[in-house]
């Protein structure tokens, strides 16, 4: 291996950031795009008033089809290291795509609104992030605003999410009284100072030692008693930095700050660079592969069909595992078994696609699909064999029964409905006695229902029905050879198969699966299918 290579991918930090939609993921990666050059504005990433798109958007038939973000990379180089940030996108647009993301990061960060706490989705995210013991990082956003007391929002992230904090820093009031914080390593204050708009990335902050004369002054005298009593708790009674558990994703490095301001953002990302790791060694049915292993490899993980509408093209997203990516060699499809040239290998960057010679393990790249490819498949060089571990298929939280309005279109309908859940935007499901003459289609987000039927009649001509099911959960039979007919208490299922003749059973709560389980011994499920 040569020392560059080695160099380059000991210098690659791949991570993606998680929230509950409004928390300030947004805002936070704009502010490491300023720091990093990628942007020289901020409202790049996402317009205020005109309500500009995401740097992070894809094209403009998303935006007609008011989709806006799926899940894109953003790399830029800041201190020495190249940062791949993989976006996943929030709000209505949450997907199975999110959580697939999360499989091509080596780390997470969790930005937490700190009036708000832990919410609904960083809870789902984060049960992906531990699932592969990825290390997270915790970033308490919108200090400058009202926030809720600070132990009690460290003990929610423990409580709710099962990890244990260590806070690197610790705010000094908030809202109108947020005064900075407390650097835990330096034991310096830094105090603050908004900085909110424009190209500037952090005004000089002024900074106090604690036995520095102006401090008590600077941040009036009960909030300097208060942090005099924080120091002396926090050294007694928070977990101490442990990097090891850091790494295992045991234990989450917490910061507090404000993105909008730009306060807590440089620190944070000077700290987070050291803490986290460059890519680590993937598990495959050879074994582990190492990043720095001279041979190129890796796996797709997200499909994305026509991106240009003109061209009917799907673009695969790759993340490179080892080695260095050469657009000029061939390369080895494991599941096809066919060597290829990858064409037009892209880095993405919002509407800009740059087109690429080479690319390092740990960076994340489109390729054109010619449509062969499925989630979870494996790139390498030939004459090597191995496939990487595959993508686990996640519970879908939606079901609709799809029925196709002409019936002579029956051929087509399929064709488009088996096409697009093999990308994976849907799951499809047969029912379970009465086979594929029943589709049941499930999706994590709502507006994937909506995708589903604008490409059935866009792309295959199919107009269809959509119609609700009132089920929100989803359990494989973990035996697949159990015959669901013969199991008692489940008239309030539905019984359905996967198209791998896999049986599930739907449930409208989580009240009825521990009857259904109560009631039928032996019987287990599974939330995540691993493929
Ligand atoms: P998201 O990607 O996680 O959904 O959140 P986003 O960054 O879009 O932020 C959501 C809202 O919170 C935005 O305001 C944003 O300006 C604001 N925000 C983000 N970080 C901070 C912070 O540190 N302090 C304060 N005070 N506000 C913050 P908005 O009014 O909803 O949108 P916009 O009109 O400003 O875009």
């Amino acid at each position: 291996m040569s020392e560059d290579l080695r160099k380059e991918i000991e210098r690659r930090r791949t991570f993606a950031i998680i929230s509950h939609p409004d928390a300030g993921k947004t805002t936070l990666t704009e502010k490491f795009l300023l720091y990093g050059g990628a942007i020289n504005t901020a409202g790049s990433v996402k317009g205020k008033a005109n309500s500009k798109y995401a740097v992070s958007d894809w094209m403009g038939i998303e935006k007609e089809r008011g989709i806006s973000v799926t899940s894109s990379a953003l790399q830029f180089d800041y201190d020495g290291y190249c940062i791949n940030i993989l976006d996943t996108p929030g709000h209505q647009d949450f997907s199975e795509d999110t959580y697939r993301t999360l499989m091509a990061a080596d780390s997470a960060v969790m930005v937490i609104d700190a009036s708000k706490g832990v919410e609904a989705q960083t809870i789902k995210l984060f049960k992906v992030c531990v699932m592969r013991h990825i290390p997270i990082f915790t970033f308490i956003n919108k200090m400058d605003l009202e926030a809720r007391d600070p132990y009690e929002l460290l003990e929610e992230i423990e409580n709710v999410l099962g990890i244990k904090t260590c806070p690197i820093n610790w705010p000094i009031g908030s809202g109108k009284r947020f005064k900075g914080v407390y650097d835990r390593d330096t034991k310096k204050i830094s105090m603050f100072k908004a900085v909110s708009v424009g190209g500037a990335k952090g005004a000089a902050e002024t900074e106090y030692g604690l036995d520095d004369d102006g401090l008590k002054e600077a941040i009036t005298e009960e909030l300097y008693d208060q942090l005099m009593e924080d120091t002396e708790l926090l050294d007694g009674a928070s977990e101490p930095f442990d990097q090891e558990l850091v790494d295992q994703g045991e234990l989450s490095p917490v910061f507090f700050g404000s993105a909008l301001t730009t306060f807590g953002v440089e620190t944070f990302l000077e700290h987070f660079l050291k803490m986290t790791e460059s890519p680590l060694p993937r598990q495959s049915d050879a074994g582990l592969i190492s990043p720095v292993d001279e041979a190129f490899s890796g796996f797709i993980f997200k499909i994305q069909a026509n991106m240009n509408k003109a061209h009917h093209d799907r673009i695969a997203f790759m993340r490179i595992c080892s080695g260095k990516f050469d657009a000029n060699k061939d390369v080895y499809h494991v599941q096809s078994g066919r060597k290829m040239k990858l064409s037009r290998p892209q880095q993405i960057m919002a509407q800009d696609r740059k087109v690429i010679d080479e690319a390092y393990a740990g960076d994340v790249i489109g390729v054109f699909d010619p449509g062969i490819f499925s989630i979870g498949d494996t790139l390498c060089m030939p004459g090597k064999k191995f496939a990487y571990e595959g993508i686990p298929t996640f519970a879908p939280e939606h079901f609709c029964r799809l029925v196709p309005l002409d019936s002579m279109k029956r051929k087509q309908f399929m064709k488009g409905v088996t096409q697009i859940a093999q990308e994976g935007a849907i799951q499809m499901f047969q029912d379970y006695n009465l086979g594929m003459s029943e589709i049941v289609v499930g999706v994590v987000g709502v507006l994937q229902f909506d995708v589903l039927k604008y490409r059935l009649e866009n792309e295959y001509s199919c107009d269809v029905r959509l119609e609700p099911l009132p089920y929100n959960y989803i359990r494989w039979v973990k035996d697949p050879s159990t015959d669901l007919n013969s199991l008692s208490r489940i008239s309030d299922c539905k019984k359905v198969k996967d198209m791998n003749d896999n049986p599930l059973l739907l449930f409208a709560n989580e009240w009825s699966i521990r009857i259904i389980q109560e009631h039928n011994e032996g019987l287990e499920f599974e939330e995540f299918k691993k493929n």
